[in-house]
Parts: C-alpha cells; structure tokens; sequence
C-alpha cells in the first residue's frame, strides 16, 4: 500500500501554478503504540494555505518546502494502537495534503456522519464555520434591525455570516463575483441582496443596496471591496478583519485611501484568527449544528475528485472557481 502525498515544490511569486507542487509516494506509516492510522476521504483546500506558501513572517509558521501540504482533513481510522479512537472511527485532524495519516491523535477529534455528511465537519461544522461565528457574533456583535455586509459571500464563510446575521433579524447584504454567485447567494441562501463586484460599478451597486449604510462589515476580501465599504459606513459600525484574499497573490499591497471613515465614523475594526479563540468552539459548533440540522443554515460544496486534482482546485479557489466550501474528495 503506498500513501500518495503532494509536497510544496517551490514557494509562488505571485500566482501559484502547478509547478509549485509536487505529487510523491511514499509507504503508508505503520501505527506504534499510542499511534492511529487513518485514511483520509476528504481535504479540505482553504485560503491561508496560500500564506504559508511564503517565506514571510506571519501569525503561523511557513509550509516548508519538500513538506506535505499542511491542510485539514476528514476521513475513517483504519488501525489503532490507541484507546481513544477504533477502527471505523470517523475523525477530523491535520493530516494535510495526503491519503493517510498517523498520529499520537493529538489535534484529532472524532466526529458523529450520521446525521450529516463528514465532508461537513470540514465546511459549515468546521473551522469555516466556526470562523463565520466567531467574527460575526463575538467581534461584530450584531443587533437585530442592522445592516450587514459580507465578501466572498457565496463562499465556506461568507455564506455562513450572512445566513447567521438573517437569523439575528439583521438585513444581510453580499458581495461577489458573477451573476450565478448572487442568485446563490439571495435566492437560496436568503440573503436581502446581493452585489455582483465584477460588474466594475461597485460602489454604485453597494449604494443602492445599502441607502442606509453599513453597521457591521465582515470582511475576507481587502483591497478595493474593503475600500468601498469603508465610503458607506455608519457612526459606530464594526468591521471584522477576516480575510484579504484579493491581496493574497498580489505583488503589490493595496493601499486603502478611506481610511479616513474609521476616525469621522469611530468605527471599530478588528483582526481576527479563528485558531485564537478555541474557547469559543465549543459553543459555536453545537449552535451551528443545530441550525443546519433545522435547515435554517444551507450550504454548497465544490468537490474535485482525487488528491492529484488538488493543486488544481487550489489554483482555482484563489480565483474564485469555488462555490462554497472547496473540497477534494480523496476515496
Ligand atoms: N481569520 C480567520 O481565522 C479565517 C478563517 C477562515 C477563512 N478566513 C478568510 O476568509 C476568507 C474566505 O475564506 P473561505 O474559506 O470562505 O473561501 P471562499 O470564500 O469559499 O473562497 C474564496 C473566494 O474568495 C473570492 N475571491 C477570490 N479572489 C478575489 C478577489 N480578487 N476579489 C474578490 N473576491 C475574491 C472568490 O469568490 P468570488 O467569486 O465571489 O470573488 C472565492 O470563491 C478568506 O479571505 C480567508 O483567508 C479567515
């Protein structure tokens, strides 16, 4: 049995391409004592990879290069030497970019797939969710009657915050690319409305939208969609800085020209790192549980098929490729 694993091959200048990884063999680990093996089915591919392929300084640690892939994954225990997991176990860890993992099952968290699909504990019942939560409901701390605005809306976040803030009674606005994204994103997922940035006329969309402006911005885009929103804020709005993925291949660096509108609006902005609050999993994972069980929070997955399709689907996720929550299946 042979593990097939992809390694990062070299770091990206920019865009990254195919050539910056590299599919490998190796044989599959043997559990010792205390150690168990599982066989990932699913990977989840997210944007922060995209971080760690640099040689830059950051809030974790860089991929290292001839390394597999860091990454979470979803998938079954097949052997174990340890008492708290059995074979058939369904787990979710970091095992990364590879079709087996073995451990000490630290950081690994069995799960129960039987009401739910597992790939969904790596989505809206995973660290996307749980980020959605975090950013809106404990840094955002929205009230019901207030407008809300979200990028990367159709997304594994975006999709997540605006449907929170609808059950909130907030008034819950998106932002994305092309037409199909905002019919998802209003028809299905119900948001109030959403803008297609692609359109070029972006300010003027968000405008007509939003007549009364912004109280609570969750941002994961950055450059000229955080820009833009700041010229529609309220007094007192809150913005959470969640992500800036329009900057996350960019050789230049954006710079904001309203910032202006944080001091004349006293607004609060906010970095965040979903990792930093753990003590807020525990309560933000039975909530959303309940809410997708109830169908009041849906969502869609992307799923390309097989490891070798990774950097593939990675490359297109960065581009907006993905609707919803990007997956490759494994097995
Ligand atoms: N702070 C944290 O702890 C934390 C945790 C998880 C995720 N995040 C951040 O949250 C954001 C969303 O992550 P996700 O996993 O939910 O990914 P996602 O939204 O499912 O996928 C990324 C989406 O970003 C949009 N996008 C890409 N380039 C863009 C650009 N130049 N301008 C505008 N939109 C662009 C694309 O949608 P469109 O087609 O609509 O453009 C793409 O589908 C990312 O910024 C990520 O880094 C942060």
């Amino acid at each position: 049995m042979e593990n097939r694993r992809v390694v990062l091959a070299s770091r990206p200048a920019g865009w990254v391409t195919e050539a910056n990884f590299r599919v490998e063999s190796a044989p599959v680990p043997r559990p010792k004592d205390g150690e168990v093996l599982v066989k990932n089915l699913w990977l989840s591919l997210d944007p922060y990879m995209r971080g760690r392929m640099n040689d830059a300084k950051s809030y974790a640690a860089k991929q290292e290069l001839g390394e597999v892939m860091i990454g979470g994954t979803a998938g079954e225990v097949v052997e174990s030497r340890n008492p708290r997991f059995k074979a058939g176990d369904k787990v979710v860890g970091m095992y990364g970019w590879q079709q087996y993992g073995c451990s000490d099952g630290k950081g690994l968290n069995k799960v129960d797939a039987s009401q739910v699909p597992l790939s969904a504990f790596l989505g809206v019942l995973g660290m996307p969710g749980v980020t959605a939560w975090v950013g809106l409901l404990d840094i955002c701390q929205p009230k019901a009657g207030e407008t809300l605005v979200v990028s990367a809306a159709s997304g594994a976040v975006g999709s997540v915050v605006g449907q929170i803030a609808k059950l909130k009674g907030c008034r819950a606005v998106g932002i994305a690319g092309g037409s199909a994204k905002c019919d998802y994103v209003v028809k299905e997922l119900g948001f109030d409305a959403c803008v297609d940035y692609k359109q070029g006329t972006l300010y003027e969309d968000l405008k007509a939208a939003l007549p009364e402006g912004i109280d609570v911005c969750f941002e994961n885009v950055g450059g000229e969609t955080l820009d833009t929103a700041l010229r529609l804020m309220k007094p007192f709005a809150r913005i959470a800085i969640c992500g800036l993925i329009s900057q996350y291949s960019a050789t230049e660096p954006y710079g904001l020209r309203n910032i202006r509108s944080v001091l004349v609006n006293r607004i609060r902005m906010q970095g965040f790192i979903v990792s930093d609050r753990l003590e807020l999993w525990a309560k933000a994972l039975p909530e959303l549980g309940a809410w997708v069980a109830g169908g009041k929070i849906k969502f869609r997955e992307s799923v390309a098929q097989g490891l070798e399709s990774a950097p593939r689907a990675f490359i297109g996720l960065l581009k907006g490729e993905n609707l919803g929550k990007q997956l490759v299946k494994l097995a």
